[in-house]
């Protein structure tokens, strides 16, 4: 955690914050191990953040450079304690043996699934040993922003707007939150759930080293692993925070980047309320999303259409959100519908002979402020 965005950002504790009382300020407590000290980048790689409020001391750790800001933090901790202690050190062939092991659908082979899905799709293009002709195509994640910007706004110098600081919510690996910063030279704060995509994300930011298990078909995995150097890295953090629950301030974000994650939060209306709070005024919110609703991820009336067909709506989640952006009456009435486009390819590689390709459907907000 970059005590930069740390000070910049001023997270809140989520465990006492009440419309009575209102919230209390997150203060560092203790720093077991730094890195780059004195320096401008100073990070903390393992400490504890603690609640100012006395009768609250609530603690938040930072491992492996990832602080976890959540609402929830004991459950979360204990949810992820296997993602948290995995190792990093075994040699392919004890992991490929592990694999086999283990099966398709366990924690092990599921966890690599998703690195070596979102792995290609956010840093495919870069691998100088790629063979694969679909990376670097229009359908990876940071060209799915740039095309969904460019499509929603044609004409509109999309980079240049936009406060002094940016958030990019369900980052996954991290490629987004890379992105923004080189385009704004804006400090950029990427937020997650899934700590071994932090992880990954994190180092990248710290080494340069892009690492990831690329599947080849059933349980067999190759390790992909080169280096990159993104421009105003030192500009970006990445933090385990709840994207519905942000442990921030109202206004503090002048921009927010939310891709392909609102149909896989808990509750996506909340996501949307989220957004308009965190916004600062005159902000943009950049989304895509392909409504691909599972009740794993969202309960079925929690989702934003994909149901009810027989509303007028008729089931369109599109339909719906404009609705929600649209109607004052919905509790979004900060937030104004800029601009839409629909069907921005994104493709999500499961193994080499399996693709997932998404349709998505691409909104530009804005909240109202100074100027409306
Ligand atoms: C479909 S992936 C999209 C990832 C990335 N934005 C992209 O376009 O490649 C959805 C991401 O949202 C994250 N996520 C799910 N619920 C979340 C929440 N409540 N807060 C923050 N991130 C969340 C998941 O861990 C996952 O990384």
């Amino acid at each position: 955690m970059k005590l930069r965005h740390f000070f910049r950002l001023k997270p809140h504790c989520l465990a006492c914050a009440s419309e009575e009382n209102g919230t209390f300020p997150l203060a560092i407590n203790r720093v077991e191990v730094a890195d780059s000290k004195g320096h401008e980048n100073e990070s903390i790689i393992e400490g504890v953040i603690r609640c100012s409020n006395l009768l609250c001391q609530c603690e938040y750790p930072i491992i492996d450079g990832i602080p976890f800001l959540l609402p929830n933090v004991r459950e979360t901790l204990a949810a992820s304690i296997g993602y948290i202690q995995a190792r990093s050190d075994l040699c392919a062939t004890t992991q490929s043996l592990l694999s086999d092991c283990c099966a398709p659908d366990s924690e092990f082979n599921v966890n690599r699934q998703y690195l070596s899905s979102y792995g290609w799709c956010h840093y495919g293009d870069l691998n100088p040993k790629n063979s694969d002709p679909n990376a670097g195509s229009t359908f990876q994640a940071f060209q799915v922003m740039d095309d969904c910007l460019n499509s929603c706004r044609p004409n509109h110098s999309i980079w240049s707007d936009g406060g002094e600081v940016a958030i990019d919510l369900g980052c996954s690996v991290g490629r987004n939150s890379f992105a923004i910063a080189s385009k704004t030279n804006k400090l950029t704060l990427g937020v997650d759930l899934n700590f071994s995509m932090l992880k990954m994300a994190t180092r990248i930011l710290r080494a340069g080293k892009v690492e990831y298990p690329l599947r080849r078909g059933g349980v067999v995995y190759d390790d992909i692993e080169f280096h990159v150097d993104f421009e105003h890295s030192d500009l970006v953090d990445f933090w385990a925070c709840d994207a519905t629950q942000l442990p921030f301030a109202d206004d503090v974000f002048g921009r927010c980047n939310c891709m392909n994650t609102l149909d896989s939060v808990a509750s996506p209306f909340a996501l949307l309320q989220s957004i308009a709070r965190v916004l600062s005024k005159d902000g943009q919110a950049t989304l895509a999303c392909p409504y691909d609703w599972s009740s794993s991820a969202t309960a079925i009336e929690s989702w934003i259409g994909g149901h009810s067909q027989r509303a007028d709506h008729r089931g369109s989640s599109d339909a719906v959100i404009r609705n929600l952006l649209t109607s004052p009456n919905q509790g979004l009435s900060s937030l104004r519908l800029v601009s839409e486009q629909d069907n921005i390819p994104w493709v999500v590689r499961i193994h080499d002979r399996s693709q997932m390709h998404y349709s998505l459907h691409g909104i530009i907000i804005e909240k109202h402020g100074s100027k409306s």
